[in-house]
């Protein structure tokens, strides 16, 4: 069995209410995936234009917009964050907190969308055995926790060894999008990127950084960060 990684963020919040619990209970394994088997996208999803992965959605409202916008495309959505997990879920149910009469009904997903998400809810490292070489066309790591202080840089998400992983399961060509507000992770990620051999930096002008890419949806850290006045900015990486 493989070490479990250390993981130093928060697995869970305040108390998840009912529906949000009943969806975790209920309708969470129909769509959770386990890494004790390969997890190819394409058997899962069948044939799709693009196959994508994003790492630590958060409240999940971009990949649950994203996976709206694109039928056409598979996603893959990770989150050790079980408030989190359970958000997405919501949004992609309509299953709200005070629908109750909903609890006893089967649970699917909207009408409006079709079936192309996939969650995993647990450390993507766990994750990363299960996926086959060349598996993804695009790669989203969205404000990751930049843990600023010295001590703690090892915990930085963006580091060799995660970025050899990401660079093994991008197609030729592929692109691993991050975005970060905070200066020390801004700095941090340009040095890492700059000398990896496996990655080019896409970006030509200043506003292919700094203003979000075409088709971008807000995520809840993209809103903080501009509320405190914090100014994302938007790596695009392309795979060689
Ligand atoms: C600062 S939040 C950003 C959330 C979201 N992307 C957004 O922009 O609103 C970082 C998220 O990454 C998740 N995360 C951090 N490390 C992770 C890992 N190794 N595997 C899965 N999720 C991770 C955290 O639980 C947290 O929800």
């Amino acid at each position: 069995m493989q070490d479990q990684p250390k993981f130093f963020g928060r697995r869970k919040g305040r108390t998840i209410r009912k529906a949000k619990s009943f969806l975790l209970d209920n309708f969470l394994p129909e769509i959770r995936l386990s890494a004790d088997k390969e997890i190819n996208p394409e058997k899962i999803f069948g044939k799709k234009d693009k196959y994508c992965l994003e790492i630590g959605f958060g409240d999940g409202e971009h990949l649950a917009a994203l996976s709206q916008k694109f039928p056409q495309n598979g996603y893959i959505g990770v989150e050790v964050y079980k408030n989190g997990v359970a958000n997405l879920l919501s949004l992609i149910t309509g299953l709200k907190e005070g629908n109750e009469e909903d609890l006893s009904a089967e649970i699917k997903i909207l009408d409006t969308r079709v079936d192309n998400l996939r969650i995993f809810d647990d450390d993507v490292r766990l994750l990363f055995k299960a996926l086959p070489s060349g598996c993804f066309d695009k790669i989203y790591l969205l404000f990751p926790d930049p843990w600023p202080k010295t001590r703690h840089a090892e915990r930085r998400f963006v580091n060799p060894e995660n970025l050899a992983e990401l660079a093994r399961l991008l197609k030729k060509n592929g692109i691993l999008q991050i975005a970060t507000d905070h200066p020390i992770y801004k700095r941090w990620t340009l040095e890492q990127m700059r000398y990896n051999k496996d990655f080019r930096w896409t970006a030509k002008t200043f506003d292919d950084w700094r203003k979000p890419p075409a088709d971008w949806f807000e995520t809840k850290y993209q809103r903080k960060a501009i509320r405190e006045g914090r100014r994302p900015v938007f790596f695009e990486y392309e795979r060689l």
